[in-house]
């Protein structure tokens, strides 16, 4: 059985201080849940302070970007060894730096292979526009998008990942996809291109969670679905009793507590 994972996507929210009192308010409960991973992404600044609050439990820290060369003259990046044993995970390609800073499939494959080499384990995001929904064209869409970003990893690189399935016109709107909506998609465009890809073991093998809008009144729809392992929060992430039941009723509905 696959193990849930639920990550919690700060963004840009949250000062040092501020990610230092969220972390020790969501702690003791977040402790308590057993048999789901849980991952916090605080923005970079935060992260050796939250680093340390985490430091001895099981509760992992993740990034939301790195970029690929390891040491240089990139003005306002942060590299892959930096990040290397202080994090757990980092988030890739998430759409709004697709959005706002042009990454492309391209750079995610990059980002995607520098995570690794470097002892990170990828948590990749993939997803629709409205417009491309609108028109049908979700399974191709995003189907390349795990072609162009996962070409040339290996079987053992793509089964320890992560990927989220983030529908862009669910994000930060209140308008979630819909459990079976988001279940179809994980599994059409993104298991089945993996099984095609690295077989059918890995694609088996691979986490994928869900995205966008995620509740704890919508969570349970989400979990309730085979082929989705987890969520990807944003907004609910921030209010630590939001996050603490998103991972108690998602250890509910897989039936581990
Ligand atoms: P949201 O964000 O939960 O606020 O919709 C999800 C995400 O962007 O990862």
């Amino acid at each position: 059985m696959r193990v849930p994972v639920i990550a919690g996507n700060w963004k840009m929210n949250k000062t040092i201080l501020e990610a230092e009192s969220l972390v020790k308010e969501m702690l003791p409960e977040l402790l308590s849940v057993k048999g789901v991973e849980r991952v916090v992404c605080p923005p970079f600044v935060a992260l050796a302070s939250v680093a340390a609050l985490l430091r001895d439990t099981d509760i992992k820290l993740g990034a939301q970007n790195l970029f690929w060369e390891e040491k240089g003259a990139y003005t306002g990046e942060v590299s892959p060894l930096m990040l290397q044993g202080l994090c757990h995970d980092v988030i890739i390609g998430h759409s709004e730096r697709r959005q706002y800073f042009g990454e492309t499939d391209e750079t995610v494959n990059r980002k995607i292979k520098a995570a690794l080499s470097h002892g990170l384990r990828p948590i990749v995001c993939v997803g629709e526009n409205l417009d491309q929904n609108e028109a049908g064209e979700t399974e191709s869409f995003v189907s390349l998008q795990i072609e162009k970003g996962m070409a040339g990893l290996s079987v053992a690189q793509v089964r320890g990942m992560i990927i989220a399935y983030e529908p862009i016109w669910a994000i930060g709107t209140g308008k979630p996809a819909t459990g079976v909506g988001a279940n179809h998609i994980i599994k059409t465009a993104i298991r089945e291109v993996i099984g095609r890809l690295f077989g059918l073991e890995t694609a088996a093998a691979i986490r994928i969670q869900y995205g966008g809008s995620v509740k704890p009144d919508n969570i349970v729809e989400f979990m309730s679905q085979p082929e989705i392992d987890g969520a990807l929060v944003g907004g609910a992430s921030l209010k630590a009793s939001d996050f603490v039941s998103i991972v108690r009723l998602s250890a509910q509905a897989k039936g581990l507590c």
